[in-house]
């Protein structure tokens, strides 16, 4: 869809000790989703939050909440991260064997589906469900941590993408998440991205200003 590009601060990056607040300055900046990871330390070497955080996170703002799974069998964890209140809930191709199914059920749920893919995952792998789904998530980072640097070649694979997506399902946003800044968000976008995720770009310093500091760069 042909839309305005929508900023996703991951809270991956916020004081997990003041997460409310983050999140509420978030909002005040504007931002048009929350975006959360979620980490097993299994399919990631990290650990991060579960449903527990996204209730509590349902519980202070309006804003949608964009789940990211990072987990192995992302489908037995489907049901609780929607009785927490996701709205949207994105499943890697890598994670599970059965993505399709995952997306299906994500469906059956009410919420809005996503498919992420790592930077060494071919594309081809959203060609099959690319119809089914409301986002396609193009790794620039490998997943697993905040703050890494932007994969160059993340630019090419977005054009493709954007190519896939105008062929398969206008409907379907493309989403890129990792290493955007104000050095790569534009050409990010300009390469087809319409969701951007930020972490460490917005929740290092002041929350407000780095969200309007990178809508400038998005919209200027
Ligand atoms: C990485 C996560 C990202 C991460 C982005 O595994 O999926 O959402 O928080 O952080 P930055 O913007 O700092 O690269
Ligand atoms: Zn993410």
């Amino acid at each position: 869809m042909a839309s305005a590009n929508l900023l996703a601060p991951s809270i991956l990056s916020a004081d997990f000790a003041a997460l409310g607040e983050a999140v509420r300055a978030c909002e005040a900046g504007g931002a048009d989703l929350i975006h959360v990871d979620v980490m097993d330390g299994h399919f990631v070497p990290n650990l991060t939050m579960g449903p527990a955080t996204v209730a509590a996170l349902r519980r202070v703002t309006r804003l949608p909440l964009d789940v990211h799974l990072m987990v192995e069998r992302p489908e037995t964890f489907l049901e609780a991260f929607a009785q927490a209140g996701a709205d949207v809930l994105t499943v890697h191709a890598e994670a599970t064997p059965h993505p399709h199914r995952a997306i299906q059920r994500i469906h059956q749920l009410g919420l809005k589906a996503g498919l992420a893919l790592n930077p060494g995952t071919p594309l081809e792998f959203f060609e099959p469900l690319l119809p089914e789904l409301d986002q396609a998530l193009l790794m620039s980072v490998d997943p697993g941590f905040g703050g890494q640097e932007f994969l160059p070649s993340s630019l090419p694979r977005l054009k493709r993408l954007k190519e896939l997506r105008d062929r398969l399902n206008p409907l379907c946003r493309i989403e890129v998440d990792g290493g955007i800044h104000p050095g790569t968000i534009r050409q990010a976008a300009q390469a087809g991205a319409e969701i951007l995720v930020a972490g460490s770009a917005i929740f290092s310093g002041d929350i407000v200003e780095n969200i309007a500091a990178l809508r400038r760069l998005l919209e200027g």
